[in-house]
This record gives structure tokens, sequence and C-alpha cells, in this order.
């Protein structure tokens, strides 16, 4: 099969076509002729050097695709009602940019109705990431308000339509007035643009005073003091990267006071069992909606996967530059 490997790490001219041997599903697995392969920041990271490939999983990076069942575990394939021929897209731990790739029976949905392959490409990596940490570690509920800091990342964009699906009132950070206006666009209630504000004087006007209830942090770093000022009582955050750096100094008082927990997860080194969960609520709760048109997929770019330059590379190095709104995908 043509893959796309990291060469060394380094600028995004490192990922290189290859050929390799096809992969072979075990137990409990299928086999996956990809059309799409999504493309996220911890793949940039992975190609940087700073991102460990998880114990047994592929060296090849790409965390999420989508395409056509051709082989795997029967008795698994059966028990999750799919057959040789279905489309899916699939949750991987790795090996996503490839012609062919593994996935666990468990970590995969099938292809919302009237979604095409690279639509559904798109889906995985932060529909996994947004349940689990908004959802399931910051108990978003119905009525209460969600900080997304990011708001038109893939992470972003994909938070911005669950919560507001499932009734929540959203505020969001973007880095241009022009990304705050997307984030409108998509559903959110109102947009900080956090170079020309101070988004925790913004979100505390927001909500009269009160704070928010949940936050979904990808920055840290001196964002955490900020966020503990601006959240409700009994508020979570929830803190999924550290763009802005691991450490904070904080008011450990405020979170006494408010009751605050402070949280946050890496979804790639969970085991099958942990996302298999997650994968059974997104297709009770959110696939429904995928499939109604109340969550629309947010594409800002498609590359062909192979070429010289790779269409990886051009990704990456788009994804890099910051410009882009929601998700960027690769075709095979
Ligand atoms: N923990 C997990 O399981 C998990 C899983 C998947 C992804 N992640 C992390 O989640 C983040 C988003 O991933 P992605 O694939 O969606 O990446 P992405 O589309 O490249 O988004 C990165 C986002 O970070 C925002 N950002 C950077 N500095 C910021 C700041 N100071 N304030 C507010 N926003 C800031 C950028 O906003 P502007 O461009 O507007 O500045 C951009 O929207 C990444 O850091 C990734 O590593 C974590």
């Amino acid at each position: 099969m043509k893959a796309i490997e990291i060469t060394s790490y380094g600028a995004p001219e490192v990922l290189r076509a290859v050929e390799r041997p096809d992969p072979v599903a075990g137990t409990g697995e299928l086999l996956i002729r990809v059309a799409a392969s999504g493309v996220n920041r911890p793949d940039v990271l992975q190609r940087k050097g700073h991102y460990p490939v998880p114990p047994g999983a592929s060296d090849l990076p790409g965390l999420e695709v989508a395409g056509e069942i051709v082989s795997g575990d029967a008795a698994a394939l059966a028990e999750a009602g799919f057959k040789i021929g279905d489309r899916v897209c699939a949750l991987v731990a790795g090996g996503g940019y490839a012609e062919l790739c593994v996935a666990p029976v468990a970590q995969c949905l099938p292809v919302p109705k009237g979604w095409s392959d690279s639509e559904a490409a798109s889906l995985p990596e932060t529909f996994f990431t947004v349940w689990s940490n908004v959802f399931e570690r910051g108990r978003l509920q119905k009525g209460e308000t969600l900080l997304i800091q990011g708001g038109s990342s893939g992470i972003g964009v994909t938070a911005i339509q669950i919560a507001k699906a499932l009734g929540a009132t959203v505020i969001v950070t973007a880095g241009s007035d022009g990304k705050c206006e997307a984030c409108k666009a998509l559903g959110a209630d109102h947009a900080i643009n956090y170079r020309t504000s101070d988004f925790a004087e913004e979100a505390k006007k927001l909500t009269g005073g009160k704070g928010v209830d949940v936050i979904l942090d990808m920055v840290a770093g001196d964002y955490v003091a900020r966020e503990i000022e601006c959240m409700a009582e009994d508020g979570r955050l929830v803190i999924i990267a550290v763009q802005g750096g691991v450490k904070s100094d904080f008011n450990a008082g405020l979170v006494l006071r408010k009751r605050l927990v402070i949280t946050g997860s890496t979804l790639r080194p969970r085991p099958v069992a942990f996302k298999g969960a997650i994968a059974k609520a997104l297709r009770e709760k959110v696939w429904p909606l995928l499939e109604s048109g109340a969550i629309k997929p947010v594409i800002h770019s498609t590359f062909v996967a192979g070429g010289e330059p790779s269409g990886a590379a051009q990704a990456h190095a788009l994804m890099e530059s910051n410009q882009h709104i929601g998700k960027i995908v690769l075709t095979w």
C-alpha cells in the first residue's frame, strides 16, 4: 500500500509517500480501504517528535480514517452489525495516513447517511475527544454555559455544534474577528477575539457575573489563572492541550471557594474498551444529529495525500499557518 511516513522529525517536508506492506486485521479488528484521512494537530506534534507513538500502534501518522471495510474478524464484525463493503469511519491510535488501515471494530462508526468519505474522515478524533472531555469529564448539561478556547479549531467547531445541539450556551475565543464570525455562524452565542479582549472579563460580563460552568481548554499556561477567575461555582475546567505552556500560577483559594474541578485527559493512549464506550455513546446521542443535519461537516481544505510535494506536507503547513477554520482532510 501507499502510505505517508515521517522520514525524520522536522518540517512538513519530512512527510513522504512510501510503499509499505499491507496491514492485516487481528482479533477484534477490521481492515479499511481508506478513502480519506483526517489531519489533526497531534499529527503535527508527532511529526516534530513531541508526541510519542503509544506501544503497539503504527508508526505512521493519522488518527482517523473513513472508507470501506475489506476484511476483518467475522465474529466482531457480526456483533457490531458491520459487514464487508460497509462504509465506516474509525478512530485509530496511528496508521491513518495510508491506503489501508487496521482499526478495532469497537472504534468504528457507520458513515452517517448523506455524508461523504472526506466528511466522515473529519469526525472521529474531534468527536471522541469532545464527547469524552466536555460531556463525560466536564458533565456539561443543557442550560449551562461552555467556554471553548480555540473555537475555530477542528476540536472547537465540533464542540460548538454538539454543545449547541444539546442545549448549552456557547462562548468561544479565537484569534481573529473573521474566526469569531465563523464560530458564530456555526452557532456560538458569543465569540471573543482573544488578541484584542480579555476573555475572562468578557466571559464574566456575558454571564452576568455568574461565570461559565465548563471550559474546554487547549491552551493552559497562564490561561488557567484567568479561567479560574471566570468560572461559576461548581465549574469544571477540562484541559486537553498545553499550547500556552505546562506551568500555571493560579489562586488555589478560588478553587476551594467555588468548589471547582480541574481535570484533563489525552485520548490516544486509552484502551480500546474506553474508546469503544465513547463510540457507543456517540452513535446513540450524536450520530442522529449528524444525519438530521443539525451538525454539519466543517472542512477547510482537502489535499490528495500522495504526490510530490506530498499533500500531507501541504496539509501540515496549512495547519501550522493557523489560517484554517475547522478540519483539514487528505484523500487517497
Ligand atoms: N487531549 C486530547 O485527547 C486531544 C485530542 C485531540 C486534540 N487535542 C489538542 O487539541 C488542540 C486542537 O486540536 P485540533 O486538531 O483541533 O487543532 P487546530 O485545528 O490546529 O487548532 C489549534 C487551535 O488552538 C488555538 N489557540 C492557540 N493559541 C490560543 C490561545 N492563546 N487562545 C485561544 N486559542 C488558541 C488556535 O486558535 P487561533 O488560530 O484562533 O489562534 C487554533 O484554533 C490541539 O492542541 C491538540 O493537540 C487534544
